[in-house]
């Protein structure tokens, strides 16, 4: 199978493993189930659980997932999926970036008002815990798992990036300050999934800290990419909308370093990424899914 189907076949059974752990749209509060799920269902290419399953793998030497396997793991990975698109939702409400488009359908506040949207932002991060929480890993496993997720998302992780992000929005952040948006506001949450998939497959401290700073520098290379496509894609391909960080006044990695640099950094902390994931063990798809990063049109 080439990688694309690869990925197609693995990008579909996520989200469908995803959708069972959904709740049902019924009761008295059936509004934020609907608009919850309607955050979670539409569209995402589900890198971050996609990530997860990879470091599960790369770590327990196992070529496919059991019952068991999957018992212990989907949970946390459906829950890294609630979390990020918990994030986006917020992320796009008008207090924030203040967009109306996401995975190509209108964004969650823009379709069931501002209220909804802050609330169903809300509910999807809480609902996540509940979701991992229903892992069947070993008990101490389950436990530093939780310890990361909660980590990788809160004030020390995603929620701090964007609190930077947010108060720095039409001014001009440092480099420094710059690189600390891009390690928080979205390497934390790719960190946390390479942690939890290492930490579920029974890794050493050791190997978890190397998958950190892979995931670390995926994450810079990633939010590097997303403000390049923000100027160069289509609104189409991305299915948000473009231009949204120049109206915004958002400062970028490009306007400190241009496009060109840009790129090659791009570049340079995708193979950081790959050398360190090689040095752990052999996972092929995993490597190819790092560098696609790098290529990816969306
Ligand atoms: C968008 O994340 C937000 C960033 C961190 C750049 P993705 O590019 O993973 O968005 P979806 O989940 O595929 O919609
Ligand atoms: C990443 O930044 C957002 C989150 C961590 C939620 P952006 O604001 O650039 O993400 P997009 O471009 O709206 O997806
Ligand atoms: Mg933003
Ligand atoms: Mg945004
Ligand atoms: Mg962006």
């Amino acid at each position: 199978m080439s990688f694309t189907d690869e990925l197609k076949a693995k990008t579909e059974e996520i989200s469908a493993e995803i959708s069972a752990y959904l709740p049902k749209e019924e009761g008295f509060q059936k509004i934020i189930f609907e608009a919850c799920n309607y955050s979670v269902i539409n569209g995402g290419k589900r890198l971050r659980p996609l990530m997860m399953q990879c470091a599960y793998m790369l770590c327990s030497g196992k070529k496919e997932l059991s019952n068991e396997d999957k018992a212990v793991i989907v949970p946390f990975m459906a829950a890294m999926e609630m979390i990020h698109s918990s994030s986006l939702v917020h992320d796009d409400l008008p207090c924030m970036d203040n967009d109306v488009l996401r995975r190509g359908k209108q964004s969650t506040w823009a379709k069931f008002g501002e209220d909804m949207g802050t609330l169903a932002g809300d509910g999807l991060m809480i609902y996540a815990f509940e979701t991992a929480a229903k892992s069947k890993a070993a008990p101490e496993l389950k436990c530093r798992a939780m310890e990361i997720l909660a980590q990788k998302t809160g004030i020390y992780g995603m929620i701090g990036g964007q609190t930077v992000d947010v108060e720095l929005t039409g001014k001009r952040p440092t480099k420094e300050q710059l690189e600390f948006i891009y390690q928080l506001k979205t390497g934390a949450l790719i960190e946390g999934s390479f942690m939890i998939g290492a930490v579920l497959a029974g890794a050493s401290p050791e190997t978890v800290s190397k998958l950190e700073e892979a995931a670390d520098a995926i994450g810079m290379a990633y939010q590097i990419e997303d403000d390049i496509l923000d100027v160069t894609s289509t609104e189409e391909k991305l299915g948000k909308p473009i231009g949204s960080d120049i109206a915004n006044g958002k400062v970028t990695w490009l306007t400190y370093y241009g496009m060109d640099k840009s790129e090659e950094d791009v570049r340079m902390y995708t193979e950081k990424a790959v050398d360190i994931v090689g040095s752990i063990g052999e996972y092929p798809f995993f490597t190819e899914l790092i560098n696609y990063l790098t290529d990816r049109q969306s």
